[in-house]
């Protein structure tokens, strides 16, 4: 046993221990001590990984939260979560993405990545309400996958996501509109039976670009199968338009053998994307220009240090980091892909982990048979994540236990329809490990 079986998860707690001077560890912004809602009039991310980023003027904002809430000390909020849940018993099901902070994981019912969450909205329709603890993506998902007559709710509406804001609906409208001037009618079959593009988005998109990727002949991929995704899309298609986050899309092409001469960057703000309309007409994977601000902390030289410091060190990163950085790294996966690796690592082990902190110090505590730490040593979780809290949870359960239904998400039939064919085909081109 190399590391003490003490370990702390929360990442509340590390930043609290930072902010009073107890720790010498840095944080990117001491704002994270103090309670989300501080940042529900602001209009922005909030402090975290995401907070350079310029939020969408639309973006959903979270209402002042009461009082008694924001003003209630941690144990009394963890008190009034339970006897709610216990008050509505199997009416609600609450939902943990692994990011959230260890005080809300500590209430849901499953846990898992946004796909295996998904499944699980999927497989209680007897609930009444489905509360995401998540990103708004997430709960749109749910949304399409579950009954019309349950509730899907976020406990903070400011919980959006920087990377699935970074393609709106009338950028990947537009950006059609100017492939199609260049490659020809886009629903237009060759000698081959090939159209010239296929639309994948990430499942970190909104409902609107789901909708679209299904009415144009597409699909959803998460980063557990983006690959056989893309094995699909080009079965279909002669090449791939790949949106929001380059980063998958190309290190997932690249380990296909896709060059990278052959994956031009689209920028939404500029003509063509920035590209040439010969290098779109040789392309095989068009890359949307997003990003996730977690993933792109991590850098080679983050792996160089790990590995001058820990001889044998394995380092493991996920797809949304940066190409050099998963070439750098042992193995890249999806969230649920590193907990597996250190879940079946028989031999104590030392992981270097590039993903958000929340999940690594989970998984720290919980496997202290090994040593594992984040790549990134500034405690910098995702601005989003963040903005759920056990006093916004509290919330909308004891609403729920009044009769009222705070924060649904809902997704509209037009949207709804093409949306979920989008995500059937993602299901038939293969099933992801559903949620255990
Ligand atoms: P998964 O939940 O699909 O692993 O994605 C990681 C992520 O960035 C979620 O926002
Ligand atoms: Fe979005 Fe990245 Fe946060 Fe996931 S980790 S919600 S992709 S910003």
């Amino acid at each position: 046993m190399s590391s003490s079986p003490l370990l702390d998860p929360s990442v509340d707690h590390a930043l609290q221990l930072i902010v009073t001077g107890a720790s010498t560890e840095e944080t990117c912004a001491t704002d994270l001590a103090a309670g989300p809602w501080n940042f529900d009039t602001v209009p922005g991310y909030g402090p975290g990984s995401s907070m350079g980023d310029v939020i969408p003027t639309g973006a959903p904002r979270q209402g002042e939260l009461p009082a008694s809430y924001r003003e209630a000390a941690e144990p009394e909020l963890h008190e009034r979560i339970r006897a709610a849940k216990a008050a509505l018993g199997e009416r609600v099901v609450v939902l943990g993405h692994f990011y959230q902070r260890e005080e809300v994981v500590q209430h849901a019912d499953y846990v898992g990545d946004s796909f295996q969450l998904a499944t699980a909205a999927k497989e209680h329709p007897d609930a009444e309400a489905i509360v995401f603890c998540g990103v708004h993506f997430m709960a749109e998902t749910a949304d399409l996958l579950s009954g019309p007559d349950q509730a899907v709710i976020l406990p903070n509406l400011a919980a959006g996501c920087s990377m699935a804001d970074m393609a709106s609906i009338d950028q990947v409208e537009e950006c059609w509109e100017q492939l199609a001037e260049v490659l020809g009618p886009l629903d237009a079959p060759d000698a081959d039976g090939l159209v010239p593009v296929i639309p994948v988005t990430y499942m970190n998109s909104s409902a609107a670009i789901k909708g679209f990727v299904g009415r144009h002949g597409g699909i959803v991929c998460t980063s557990s199968n983006a690959r056989t995704v893309l094995e699909w899309a080009f079965a279909r298609g002669r090449r791939v338009l790949f949106f929001p986050d380059q980063h998958l899309g190309r290190n997932t092409a690249k380990a296909m053998g896709v060059p990278l001469s052959e994956m031009p960057l689209w920028n939404p703000r500029r003509p063509l994307g920035g590209s040439s309309a010969a290098e779109l007409q040789d392309s095989r994977v068009i890359l949307w220009h997003g990003f996730c601000s977690v993933h792109r902390r991590f850098t080679v030289a983050q792996i160089d240090q790990a590995r001058a410091a820990h001889a044998g060190v394995r380092v493991i990163v996920h797809p949304e980091c940066p190409m050099e950085v998963v070439d750098a790294a042992d193995e890249a996966g999806s969230t649920d892909f590193i907990r597996r690796a250190i879940d079946a690592a028989t031999e104590p082990t030392t992981f270097a982990i590039g993903t958000e902190i929340n999940l690594v110090r989970r998984l720290a505590a919980q496997y202290p048979q090994h040593e594992i730490f984040c790549l990134d040593p500034v405690v910098c979780p995702c601005s989003t994540m963040y903005r759920i809290h056990p006093g916004y949870l509290a919330w909308v359960l004891e609403e729920l236990v009044a009769g009222r239904t705070p924060n649904r998400i809902t997704v509209t039939a037009d949207v709804a329809d093409p949306a979920r064919v989008a995500l059937e085909r993602m299901l038939a081109a293969r099933p992801p490990v559903a949620v255990g």
